[in-house]
């Protein structure tokens, strides 16, 4: 235990040190001046942080000493990227698949090259833990997934669990020492792609009794093919009597958890930033939705006497437009990624239609009024258009998530120590870090990807972006591995 006199002798000198180096050095607050805008407005209502918040000093002994190796990691970004089923550059990496066997298989290598022992639970989180000098406190824990949607990218998930690895190297060349453990952590399938659920993995590990429940009993995927069945097929879930609670974390497992990820949008490459430090994520939900109607002879039944469930999956797709239009926030938003007619003739009138509704806000009761809207608005059509409404589900209704303040800090006087521009940001997207937060203080470290682009094959990171989000990563595990 430091005096305060000397803590306060070491903060002077170190805050000399630093306004000194500082005066040398471009603003790290270089944001471009922007017209007030409305997402700015809600976005600090919604975090409770000025979007342009003042560094903060602190040690920079630590800092000063990482040195990440920026061409290895994205050689290992471009090596992980080819266990996929779809061309380079796209990238489809689906929960239990060949592919996401073998990309696990690799992650693991990595691990225990770094010298972590690994350890992985029913569902397939995997874990990799670096033992500090006291292993009996809560350790700090980081990480993201590797799953990819298809036609995805080659960075959503995979450089915050790969530059994890390298933020373990890091702090390792650089001689630091832990006191809590770091533990790293590859979530199992946050991208709902299979079996329509995401982020499983950390939901589990959250404690979802009602998911445990889903996954030993009636969750399959667009194939028939069970969860248990599947996830036995890569190894996992091999116990005959698993009810997946063996998953579940207890609240206070981790001192902190913190994620590294992509912003996934455009904000900080248009502001000319280096960092974001994420504090808050915002609410997302998920809805199954199906319409029945007679089908038909496409020449032979004229129009007066159809009831087409094409057409009412189609009125229900723009009505979902049209509600989240109505709450007049820019921070509604609705999308339908997934529209299917059966029989899918184009002879045929649609017989089936089954959509999947995506919508968000920052706002968990406006969103919530938007799913209200929709349920209405399928009753009606279904009425209008004499066609069966033969599923309306909520998936999920997950409400916001708040960062932790003290994980904030460490975040922000990292960016601050290792010289990197940052600003306090929300997600839109959401991540494993939604359900970590029900466990454990939480914290996110956005880097700066082209044109704001994810989810699809042009996403890009430079290796420069990626190597400033893992030395923030690693200075954050630092700080809050001693704290
Ligand atoms: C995560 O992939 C999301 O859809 O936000
Ligand atoms: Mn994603
Ligand atoms: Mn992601």
């Amino acid at each position: 235990m430091e005096s305060l006199e000397s803590k306060t002798r070491f903060c002077f000198v170190a805050l000399l040190l630093i306004s000194l180096v500082w005066s040398q050095l471009p603003s790290s607050s270089a944001q471009q001046q922007h017209e007030p805008n409305p997402t700015i407005r809600t976005m600090e209502d919604f975090s409770g942080y000025p979007i342009h918040e003042p560094g903060q000093f602190g040690s920079i002994s630590l800092a000063s000493s990482l040195s990440v190796d920026a061409p290895g990691l994205q050689k290992q970004i471009e090596e992980l990227s080819r266990f996929s089923d779809a061309p380079s550059p796209s990238v489809t990496r689906v929960l239990y698949t060949d592919k996401d066997v073998l990309a696990r298989r690799y992650v693991k290598t990595l691990m225990t090259l770094a010298g972590l022992s690994v350890r992985e639970d029913a569902v397939g989180n995997i874990f990799g833990k670096w033992d500090g000098s006291e292993p009996s406190l809560p350790a700090v824990a980081t990480g993201s997934h590797i799953d990819a949607i298809p036609y995805s990218g080659k960075y959503d998930g995979v450089v915050g669990v790969l530059g994890a690895i390298e933020a373990i190297n890091v702090l390792k060349r650089s001689g630091f020492k832990p006191k809590r453990s770091l533990e790293i952590i590859l979530f199992t399938s946050e991208e709902p792609t299979r079996f329509g659920i995401s982020c499983l993995g950390s939901r589990l590990l959250a404690g979802s009794k009602e998911l445990a429940e889903a996954l030993k009993t009636r969750v399959v995927d667009g194939q028939n093919v069970s969860f248990i069945e599947a996830a036995k097929s890569a190894g996992y879930a091999e116990d005959e009597d698993e009810d997946f609670s063996s998953v579940f974390l207890k609240k206070g497992s981790y001192f902190a958890f913190i994620e590294l990820h992509i912003e996934q949008g455009p904000i900080l490459e248009d502001e000319g930033l280096d960092i974001g430090v994420v504090t808050a994520i915002a609410a997302p939900a998920s809805l199954k939705v199906e319409f029945e109607g007679n089908g038909g002879h496409a020449g032979a039944v004229l129009m007066p006497y159809r009831n087409d469930a094409g057409l009412a999956a189609a009125e229900l797709a723009l009505a979902v437009e049209k509600h989240v239009l109505e709450s007049e926030s820019i921070d509604t938003v609705g999308t339908v990624g997934i529209l299917e007619l059966h029989p899918g003739a184009i002879n045929s009138i649609p017989s089936k239609s089954h959509l999947e509704i995506d919508t968000r806000d920052i706002d968990e009761a406006r969103r919530n009024t938007v799913i209200k809207k929709i349920q209405e608005s399928a009753y009606t059509i279904a009425r209008k258009r004499k066609v069966k409404l033969t599923e309306f589900k909520i998936v999920n209704q997950d409400p916001p998530a708040l960062s932790d303040k003290l994980v904030i800090k460490k975040m922000a006087e990292a960016s601050t120590e290792l010289n990197l521009s940052h600003k306090m940001m929300i997600s839109r997207a959401y991540h494993d870090s939604l359900f970590m937060a029900r466990i454990s203080p939480m914290g996110m470290i956005f880097i700066p990807c082209y044109k704001g682009y994810s989810h699809k094959p042009e996403e890009y990171s430079s290796p420069e972006d990626m190597s400033n989000g893992v030395k923030v990563l690693s200075l954050t595990l630092a700080k809050l591995s001693i704290d």
